[in-house]
């Protein structure tokens, strides 16, 4: 291959068909959208309904929640319903709650300046709007990682809500009085909705999601009032965990949460065939053969993103060792896909009984904590943290059922320990 030609174009492929970031909010992501005609309705009914409101989505990590809003969010911003954000808003667990709200009031200005760029200087309200945001930034505020004011996490009982400590908290009625303005004059130029996904609630515990919603819902309200969907992003369970431990949080959320299975394999199969036909040069067919697909699917538990980024990794390595192919045999592929799930794990140094609950994790499929016998461990709050950091290193994947807690294997932990008679197949 000559120096500097990129993998994909050797493959004959304008960019990654296996592409395994969020589909973002533009017409081009839009067209690659597969599937979820049953769910769609289901987040758009609240927001064409009602002027604002706080809704829920859900869904295991990876299985294309963010995908899923965002397309929503395009569909939206094309029937001129609302303006979409194109920042990404998350909360992490260091993130400052004032800094957030304050963060998403200025992802809705970016959106309208994108819209509508000239709007701020013909109107006092949205010229204040943006001259407090830039004041804020000036002072050195951070809005991503507001002040670490340690609100999450932190030792407060089970669905105590923290006071806020951050120094922005004495400003706050001015400045939503400014936002509140803000959104009157937006909504005079056309735009009166505004949608705000809020990402990564999906990463927090359910305690800190709980404090963390506790401490912004009052804000989310008023912002809701003024024309604004928070559309939260969170994983299985979330409004369940929010009804017991901040019931007056989840009593202000608009219908139940919209719940996002994973794409069937069909499905998976159908997002990289447009992807193929999008982004292919002459015709080129998927450099990655079908039965692997196919394979992954079942050792990923239908987890579109691990698919994607597998296959991107293998995509890669391959052609580094074998730089002269146009194709990708099956064989090769599944030793490159095991090859490199056993060297992950090798390189994280796990102690040789926790290899071992791995091992036997995968013949038998899922593990309960009360089960520590059988793994050679003395004790089940033992079992359970070898199991959580197992969790934490993404060999395993807790799940909750009802009021039981089950534990299975991820695609890596599936990938290294599977009985591998089919490797070389
Ligand atoms: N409905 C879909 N159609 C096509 N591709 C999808 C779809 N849902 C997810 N994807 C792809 O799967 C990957 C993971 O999706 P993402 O939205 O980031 O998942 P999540 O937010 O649940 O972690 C991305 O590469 C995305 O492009
Ligand atoms: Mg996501």
């Amino acid at each position: 291959m000559p120096e500097g030609e990129n993998v994909w174009e050797w493959f004959g492929f304008r960019k990654n068909p296996y592409d395994f970031l969020p589909l973002a909010v533009n017409k081009e992501d839009r067209a690659l959208f597969v599937g979820r005609d049953a769910e769609l309705p289901r987040l758009v009914a609240p927001i064409e309904s009602d002027a604002g409101g706080v809704t829920v989505v859900e869904g295991r990590a990876g299985v294309g929640k963010t995908s899923f809003v965002n397309v929503v969010q395009y569909d939206r911003w094309q029937s001129k319903s609302c303006l979409p954000s194109f920042q990404v808003l998350q909360v992490l667990p260091n993130t400052d709650p004032i800094g957030f709200v304050l963060s998403a009031f200025s992802t809705c200005m970016g959106s309208l300046e994108l819209s509508n760029p000239r709007a701020a200087d013909g109107d006092p309200y949205l010229k204040a709007g943006k001259a407090m945001v830039t004041q804020m930034l000036n002072s050195g505020w951070s809005f991503s990682g507001g002040l670490g004011v340690g609100l999450l996490g932190g030792q407060g009982g089970a669905g105590k809500t923290a006071a806020p400590s951050s120094p922005l908290l004495p400003a706050m009625p001015s400045i939503l009085n400014t936002a509140g303005k803000w959104f009157d004059a937006a909504s005079k130029l056309g735009w009166s909705k505004f949608i705000i996904p809020v990402n990564n609630l999906d990463m927090l515990d359910d305690e800190s999601a709980a404090n963390f919603m506790n401490v912004v819902r009052d804000y989310m309200i008023t912002f809701a009032k003024k024309g604004v969907w928070w559309v939260l992003i969170a994983k299985e369970g979330f409004v369940h965990a929010l009804e017991n431990r901040a019931h007056r949080v989840s009593e202000i959320l608009t219908g139940p949460p919209v719940k996002l299975n994973p794409l069937s394999l069909d499905e998976v199969k159908k997002a990289i065939d447009v992807r193929a036909s999008k982004y292919g040069k002459g015709g080129a067919k998927a450099p990655v053969p079908d039965e692997i697909v196919s394979w992954l699917y079942k050792l990923s538990d239908g987890e579109v993103r691990a698919i994607f980024k597998k296959l991107t990794d293998m995509i890669f390595e391959y052609h580094a060792t074998v730089p002269s192919a146009k194709t990708i045999t099956g064989t090769a592929a599944r030793n490159i896909l095991i090859g490199e799930a056993r060297r992950r794990i090798e390189g994280l140094n796990i102690q040789t009984n926790w290899i071992r609950v791995l091992e036997r994790m995968v013949s038998k499929m899922k593990v309960y904590q009360g089960e520590f016998k059988d793994y050679n461990f003395n004790s089940q709050p033992a079992f359970r943290h070898a199991l959580e950091k197992l969790c934490y290193f993404d060999l395993v994947r807790r799940k909750e059922a009802g009021r039981e807690v089950m534990y299975l294997p991820t695609a890596d932990t599936n990938l290294a320990f599977q009985k591998v008679n089919g490797s070389a197949a």
